[in-house]
């Protein structure tokens, strides 16, 4: 019997595994709850705990963990920047769900965009209380825009895809560029410099946290549109307040913030916001918040649940490999070893 803890799970967690818990082999106990030291204890007797972007999976909580018997972590998500792959090595498996639905978040990308320029949130507040001037509206066309694309991996190129069927051109940067990808690289000064609109879709990294700060918007075009559906550090939320409060941005949409842990994910309308910075940028006109929704389809949650399910398996099923392991070996975190024939440790 493997029995996994599942940590910050919510009805649509639970409804997309559900059909994976099978009697006498799985055991599946949800928590609501976010995993960090304090709630490490929970996972007591399990085998495997599983773990979503906001989870603090910190040396701490992985020494609980492996003390407790743990022997795999599992993330529903991509991006691994909470979890301490390095101290996990040697100790407990990490593994994750590098792509579910590129398509998801591509997409909730692109109706940011277009909610943002089109001005639809706000025509569909005014329709509703029959107000049907157009005061105000005046949106731009994409066709012919600059985008800059920044992190041309799985969700930057659909984006790309996306962005060229509207007749946009596409500029982008990469760390480890694409060879042979038909798309025009520039440096990212460039593409500070040259983009009406810039979509975010790196990791998060020590090398691109606060990548978008006071001295690059201070690059950027008078009026440039910034979207954010990757992670919230990538931007410094408060150079982004003063860009706007400048009139130097014209528009922010933002899918992630840098403190979103603390407040994403949970309905917390009738509580006073303390995070001044987050209810500043929300209280303007030209931004657009959502909580970490963007991978939110039903497609993506199916994927989310079969692949983790399966990277549980190949625990105990194909000796220990799993293509899926975020493995630190050779002082770096290998993520893009393809055919593993042995384990990671
Ligand atoms: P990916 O691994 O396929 O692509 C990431 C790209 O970023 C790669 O091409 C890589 O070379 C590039 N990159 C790495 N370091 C860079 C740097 N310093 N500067 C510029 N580019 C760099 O990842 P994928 O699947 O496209 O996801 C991208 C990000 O989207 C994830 O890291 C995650 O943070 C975020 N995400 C957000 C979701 C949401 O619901 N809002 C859902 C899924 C992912």
């Amino acid at each position: 019997m493997v029995k996994i803890a599942f940590f910050e799970t919510k009805d649509y967690d639970k409804a997309a595994f559900a059909p994976y818990e099978k009697a006498g082999e799985t055991e599946f106990i949800f928590f609501e709850t976010k995993l960090t030291e304090m709630t490490a204890d929970l996972a007591k007797g399990c085998d495997a705990v599983c773990v979503f972007v906001n989870d603090n999976v910190s040396a701490a909580v992985i020494d609980k963990l492996y003390e407790y018997g743990v022997k795999i972590i599992a993330l529903r998500c991509a991006g691994f920047n909470n979890v301490d792959v390095r101290h996990a090595y040697g100790k407990i498996h990490v593994v994750r769900v590098p792509a579910y639905s590129p398509y998801a978040v591509a997409e909730h990308t692109m109706a940011l965009l277009l909610t943002s320029i089109r001005r639809i949130h706000k025509a569909y507040i005014r329709t509703r209380d029959f107000n049907f001037s157009l005061n105000g509206m005046t949106g731009f066309d994409l066709h012919g825009k600059t985008v800059g694309v920044v992190g041309t991996g799985r969700i930057g190129r659909v984006f790309i895809d996306i962005c060229r069927g509207f007749g946009m051109n596409v500029i982008a940067y990469d760390a480890f560029p694409a060879a042979d990808s038909g798309i025009n690289y520039v440096s990212l000064d460039e593409l500070f410099e040259k983009s009406d609109i810039i979509s975010l879709h790196c990791p998060l990294t020590d090398d691109t946290r606060h990548m978008i700060n006071a001295e690059a918007i201070e690059k950027m075009k008078k009026g440039v549109v910034i979207l954010n559906t990757s992670r919230g550090a990538l931007i410094d939320a408060d150079a982004l307040l003063d860009g706007i409060k400048a009139r130097k941005v014209g528009a922010a949409c933002l899918d992630v913030y840098e403190e979103e842990a603390a407040l994403f994910f949970e309905d917390r309308s009738g509580h006073i916001l303390n995070d001044e910075r987050l209810a500043r940028l929300i209280s303007m006109p030209n931004v657009i918040v959502t909580s970490h929704q963007a991978f939110l389809t039903a497609e993506a949650l199916n994927n989310i649940a079969e692949t983790t399910m399966s990277n549980i398996r190949s625990y105990y099923e194909n000796n220990g490999i799993c293509d899926n392991e975020l493995c630190y070996c050779d002082g770096r975190i290998d993520t893009l070893k393809k055919d593993r024939k042995e384990k990671c440790f």
